[in-house]
């Protein structure tokens, strides 16, 4: 190994021993034992039994909408080169130069963890050939990012996107209808949102006015904030995302992109804004919108809760843009491409806020029946007869651990459910089996070869009855 190599490898393992000195996790590990106990790491989060109604009808919802919309599902690993990443995104970005968790594996290959979905949906379109067949080629994608941020509410440093990308397609009818498959997704997990919209251009559009931008900001060098300081030398686009309260008035008088763009980009805009038009999708048009990552060309957009309007740029819900230099700067042929994703933590988040604010009741998770039991042997048939009927398709709830019939009828209560199904040993020797009606408490004793029937009769009246 070279000696240069060598003494930077040194580097990285005094550091990461450096840091396993001194774990950093998110409160003081403590148990009621004594024993030591392990807590998580800052910025990381579980996701709790009570949080996965939402997020299961979230990933329900993203499903649909792919069916709908044609879009395949794509996985890629969560570990990939830490390059693919670095020339995607692009240096002088917040996410490569300060977020990315970057290692060496144990071969001395430098990976990162993905810190978001586009760069690796584009990789492998290349490396699976997806060109050589018909375009456009539509990918989605569910799953985990890494970004080590500072964490904050809405801000984690593991955090679930859901993306959407059409690769090969430069007409504007792809971006609206990337723009509508996100209005659908937040109504229909019933989320009032705000779509924000602008164009950034192309390449050479935005470098005009990039150039334009710095001289703008230079003259009111001495009244930005430190941060706005350094943006100027090393990434000016990132001037606009500003949320120091004395740079919004510097922000509000900045040169404006539009005015920048040629024909092309402004016409290929304004067809994107009249599809939306035509689709009944409200927009705000916001001229300061350039997203923070660096493959972006042409139309860019984000989602906002509808309340918090153009200065929640910290809980943005989601956001996208056509990017038709990636494909080929990747490596591929010249490609165009536009896409989106959504945080799935901010949506959850978002929605619970929206729903408490509005007093609208979370899904209760639905059963069809309890199965409440009494002795062993009527535990032993409960367990047969309960895997009868989950085989028929009905959804039955029990537990095993409350050996009280009182106790599991409470439960049974709770968890509104229609009808209990009892079992005691009385019944287990006859073959019989009690059906309850939760409501009325009017019990009916029948033959446990009966019970999927009866149970499925049973339920459709009762259906019935609630529509009346
Ligand atoms: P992004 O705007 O960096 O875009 O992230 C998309 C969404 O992920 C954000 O709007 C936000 O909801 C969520 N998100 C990002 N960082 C965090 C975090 N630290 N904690 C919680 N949520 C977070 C992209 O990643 C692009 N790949 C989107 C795209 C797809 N563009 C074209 N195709």
């Amino acid at each position: 190994m070279p000696k240069q190599k060598k003494h930077e490898k040194k580097k990285f393992v005094k550091k990461v021993k450096k840091e396993k000195a001194k774990p950093r996790t998110d409160a003081l590990a403590s148990s009621t034992s004594g024993k030591k106990t392990y807590n998580l790491l800052r910025g990381m989060h579980d996701v709790l039994p009570r949080e996965e109604k939402y997020w299961k009808n979230l990933y329900h919802t993203a499903e649909n909408l792919a069916e709908h919309f044609q879009f395949n599902r794509l996985e890629t690993p969560l570990l990939e080169e830490a390059n693919l990443f670095i020339r995607s995104i692009g240096r002088g970005t917040d996410v490569v130069d300060k977020e990315m968790y970057v290692f060496e594996d144990r071969d001395g290959a430098k990976v990162a963890l993905r810190p978001e979905g586009t760069a690796s949906i584009v990789r492998a379109y290349i490396m699976h050939g997806m060109w050589n067949q018909p375009q456009p080629t539509k990918l989605w994608y569910w799953g985990p990012m890494f970004r080590h941020e500072r964490p904050q509410a809405g801000r984690f440093r593991q955090h679930t996107q859901v993306g959407f990308e059409t690769i090969g397609d430069a007409d504007p009818v792809a971006d609206a209808e990337l723009i509508l498959l996100a209005h659908n997704f937040y109504k229909d997990m019933g989320l009032p949102v705000e779509i924000h919209i602008n164009s950034i251009g192309t390449l050479e559009e935005r470098q005009k006015y990039k150039t334009s931008l710095v001289e703008y900001y230079r003259s009111k060098r001495s009244y930005l904030c430190d941060d706005c300081k350094q943006r100027l030398n090393k990434n000016p686009l990132r001037l606009l995302d500003c949320k120091q309260e004395k740079c919004q008035p510097i922000k509000e008088d900045a040169p404006q992109i539009i005015d920048w763009l040629e024909d092309e980009s402004k016409n290929h805009f304004t067809k994107v804004l009249e599809y939306l038009d035509e689709l009944n999708v409200p927009y705000v048009l916001r001229g300061t919108l350039v997203r923070g990552l660096d493959y972006y060309t042409r139309t860019v957009f984000e989602v906002y809760p509808q309340t918090e309007g153009e200065g929640g740029a910290q809980s943005a819900l989601g956001g996208g843009g056509r990017y038709d230099l990636l494909v080929e700067e990747m490596g591929g042929r010249p490609t165009p491409a536009a896409g989106f994703s959504v945080g799935i933590e901010r949506a959850v988040s978002a929605l619970k806020q929206y729903m408490d604010a509005n007093q609208i009741k979370p899904p209760a998770k639905k059963f069809d029946a309890f199965m409440a039991q009494l002795g062993e042997q009527a535990k032993r048939r409960s367990l047969k007869i309960l895997n009868e009927l989950r085989l028929s398709g009905l959804k039955i709830d029990y537990n095993f651990s409350k050996n009280s019939l009182k106790a599991q009828l409470e439960a049974a209560n709770s968890l509104q459910v229609p009808y209990a199904l009892i079992l005691g040993q009385k019944e287990v020797q006859d073959g019989t089996i009690i059906i309850r009606d939760m409501e009325s408490g009017v019990q009916e004793i029948i033959d446990q070869k009966k019970t999927e029937n009866t149970l499925k009769k049973k339920l459709s009246r009762f259906d019935e009855e609630k529509k009346k």
